[in-house]
């Protein structure tokens, strides 16, 4: 297929866009940048043997997705691009209504007007809040707490009514739970700019000596240990979520959702052994309170994928460990050593 990848360049694109070149898609990644280096289109080239097309433009420009969309005629959309660090969302909202939704809604007519009618996006678990209980199937009531997770609750149900108004649209959106890892190469992997905010790039960087020790926020939640589970999904299996989702697409019309996680939660404290063992290195720790918004646990029921797309995760939190430890350490100021 000739797939049109949004936000390619970034950490879950990448991946997912070496993943299609792999099974001998066609890619073109479209993305701005303003959170990516080009540099990782060129190692995803090296990995695969062949290239990604590439287009530097914000979605949101209606004539260079036009020209995008005439040259290279898609049949499928990965719709990655956006912007989604939640702190940053509660003090600059409308760029986050602006970048999210003004992208989505541009790609959707860009989309209509050339006839292409397939699309996955990149929803999340943030959408389940507080609503419910884990494990989370994807019937489990939504709605969001901050400006970035609303922008993924407003996208889905924009798909939604578009899909409800078009009966040849076809929409898959994934809710991914907690992306990690890298590709085993440790030529690709998650590059933050700044201070991470998540906890797998955070501790790669305390174990690559970057950052003196961890912070754990909060060790009283009503977990095993006291401290938050996650739902840990390498990227690798997550990217191999993307290509079943599309596949599905193929022969099935209408809206669907489905969750990517592994039903598996995991602790801070189990993440940081799980580097320890990876790594060889102690990661050194402090217990702080607890960070404002977070829940106490989130994890998948992940067996709708499995039933209806036919996958599974498959690599371990261990593994994640072991190829984030392998990028990180390779590359040390991520794509800005090349
Ligand atoms: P990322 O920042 O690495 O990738 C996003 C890419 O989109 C970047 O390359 C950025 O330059 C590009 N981009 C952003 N806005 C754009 C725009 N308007 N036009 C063109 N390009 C634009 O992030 P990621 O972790 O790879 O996430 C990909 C998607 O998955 C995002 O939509 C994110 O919200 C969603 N998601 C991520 C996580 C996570 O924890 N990483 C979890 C759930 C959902
Ligand atoms: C995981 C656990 C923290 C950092 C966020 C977004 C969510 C989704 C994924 C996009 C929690 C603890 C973290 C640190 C820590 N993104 N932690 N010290 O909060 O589950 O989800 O990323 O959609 O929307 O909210 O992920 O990696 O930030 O935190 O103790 O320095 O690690 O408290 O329990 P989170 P995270």
């Amino acid at each position: 297929m000739r797939v049109l990848v949004t936000g390619g360049a970034g950490y879950i694109g990448s991946h997912t866009t070496l993943a299609l070149l792999k099974e001998g898609h066609d890619v073109l990644v479209v993305d701005d940048l303003s959170n990516s280096s080009v540099e990782s289109l060129h190692r995803v080239a090296e990995l695969a043997g062949r290239e990604a097309g590439f287009v530097e433009a914000n979605v949101r420009d209606e004539a260079a997705l036009d020209a995008a969309f005439a040259d290279f005629t898609p049949e499928a959309v990965i719709h990655f691009a956006g912007w989604k660090a939640v702190g940053e969302s509660t003090q600059i909202p409308l760029v986050y209504y602006r970048e999210n939704l003004g992208s989505t809604i541009t790609l959707l007519e860009v989309m209509a007007q050339h006839g292409c009618r397939s699309i996955v996006f990149s929803s999340s678990a943030t959408v389940y809040g507080e609503l419910s209980e884990p494990p989370f199937t994807e019937d489990a009531p939504t709605g969001a707490t901050n400006p970035y997770g609303r922008t993924k609750h407003m996208i889905e149900q924009i798909l939604a009514d578009v899909a409800a108004a078009d009966d040849q649209l076809r929409v898959a959106v994934l809710r991914y739970f907690n992306p990690i890892g890298a590709d085993e190469s440790g030529r690709i992997g998650e590059d933050p700019k700044g201070i991470p905010n998540n906890l797998l790039p955070f501790v790669a960087q305390v174990a690559a000596g970057r950052r003196e020790k961890l912070m754990v926020f909060g060790d009283d939640y009503p977990t095993p240990d006291g401290t938050g589970t996650r739902d840990y999904i390498h990227v690798v299996d997550l990217a191999a979520g993307h290509l079943a989702a599309l596949g599905h697409l193929q022969d099935h019309d209408g809206y669907h959702v489905w969750n990517l996680g592994t039903g598996q939660p995991s602790s801070v404290l189990d993440i940081v052994h799980a580097f320890e063992k990876a790594s060889g290195v102690t990661i050194p720790y402090e217990v702080a309170p607890r960070r404002p918004g977070d829940v106490a646990s989130s994890f998948a029921d992940p067996k709708l994928a499995q039933t209806e797309l036919g996958w599974r995760a498959e690599l371990s939190v261990e593994q994640a460990c072991a190829d984030t430890h392998r990028w990180q350490a390779a590359n040390p100021n991520g794509f800005a050593d090349a």
